[in-house]
């Protein structure tokens, strides 16, 4: 029986990753972002995982408008990362954990999620710059093999925050089922409030960050009942990528512990920040 070892919500903004590719981390804009991940990555080489399974959604670079799926799963031995423009990354490929990467497959279908299965494809900054945050980056190769989830979070209809809370409890379920030993941690990945569109484009909300990052582990009910337009009027268009946390937070026990946090904003046009959730059985 795999083990679910944690569970860790963060940013992903693009420009986070284009800072480390131009060398500007510690600068003043920079430095208290990327320390306040200092005692996460410390966590994560203390709890040795053997897999991440991350849940993130494309920005229209694997996927662009033409074809949309609302859920998809890899099953690749290996993802490369996908150059956004600014140039190819000094970052490994991610190696995939195919096998677990079917089992998830095969329990999803069979609890009526239908992902798109995907044999081939690459990963945008939603997967490298969460693997970067939390594992830093490597010379070689990344500490962990990967199992991304694709989630439709830019063409609406995007999923309701409940059926991302029960995505999570597919997922325990399932890695609680797979017959293997490995530790696995899970990143729900996005947010926090932004809006990079129309009218709001700009638009922050801290408090609401701030509420978020100390009530998702203790108390997420709140946060799945909200409907799809509570979360765009609250976090933003864009800061409704928030409910792919849920599918994290969906995924650990009723009884977490909130084992740290950070917040800065705004990072780009973003409030950002992570929260690391331990179950209390652990
Ligand atoms: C920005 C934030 C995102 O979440 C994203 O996916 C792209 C851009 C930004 O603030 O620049
Ligand atoms: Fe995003």
């Amino acid at each position: 029986m795999a083990r679910l070892i944690g569970g860790l919500g963060t940013s992903h903004v693009p420009s986070i990753g284009v800072a480390l590719d131009r060398g500007l981390r510690d600068t003043p804009d920079w430095k208290p972002f990327f320390d306040g991940y200092i005692p996460a990555q410390a966590w994560v080489a203390e709890a040795k995982p053997d897999i991440a399974i991350v849940i993130f959604n494309d920005h229209g670079n694997a996927f662009f408008l033409d074809q949309v799926p609302t859920l998809a799963l890899g099953v690749a031995d290996r993802y490369r990362p996908i150059d956004e423009g600014w140039g190819p990354r000094a970052i490994p490929d991610f190696v995939g954990a195919a096998d677990l990467a079917w089992h998830l497959a095969d329990q999803m279908v069979e609890r009526h999620f239908d992902p798109m299965i995907c044999r081939e494809i690459e990963v945008d900054h939603g997967l490298q710059v969460p693997m970067e945050l939390v594992f830093g980056r490597p010379e070689q190769a990344w500490p962990v093999k990967v199992v991304p989830i694709f989630v439709n979070t830019i063409q609406y209809p995007i999923p309701t925050p409940e059926r991302l809370w029960q995505l999570g409890a597919v997922l325990r379920d399932a890695i609680a089922s797979w017959p293997g030993d490995e530790r696995v941690i899970i990143l729900g990945t996005g947010g926090l409030s932004h809006q990079l569109q129309g009218s709001r484009a700009g638009f922050i909300n801290q408090q609401a960050d701030r509420d978020w990052i100390a009530q998702i582990g203790p108390n997420p009910d709140r946060y799945r009942r909200m409907s799809r337009q509570d979360y765009i009027e609250t976090f933003g268009s864009e800061g409704a990528e928030l409910i792919m946390w849920l599918a994290m937070r969906g995924a650990m026990d009723a009884e977490v512990r909130t084992v740290m946090t950070h917040y800065f904003a705004p990072a780009s046009m973003t409030g950002a920040g992570m929260v690391l959730l331990e179950n209390l059985g652990a």
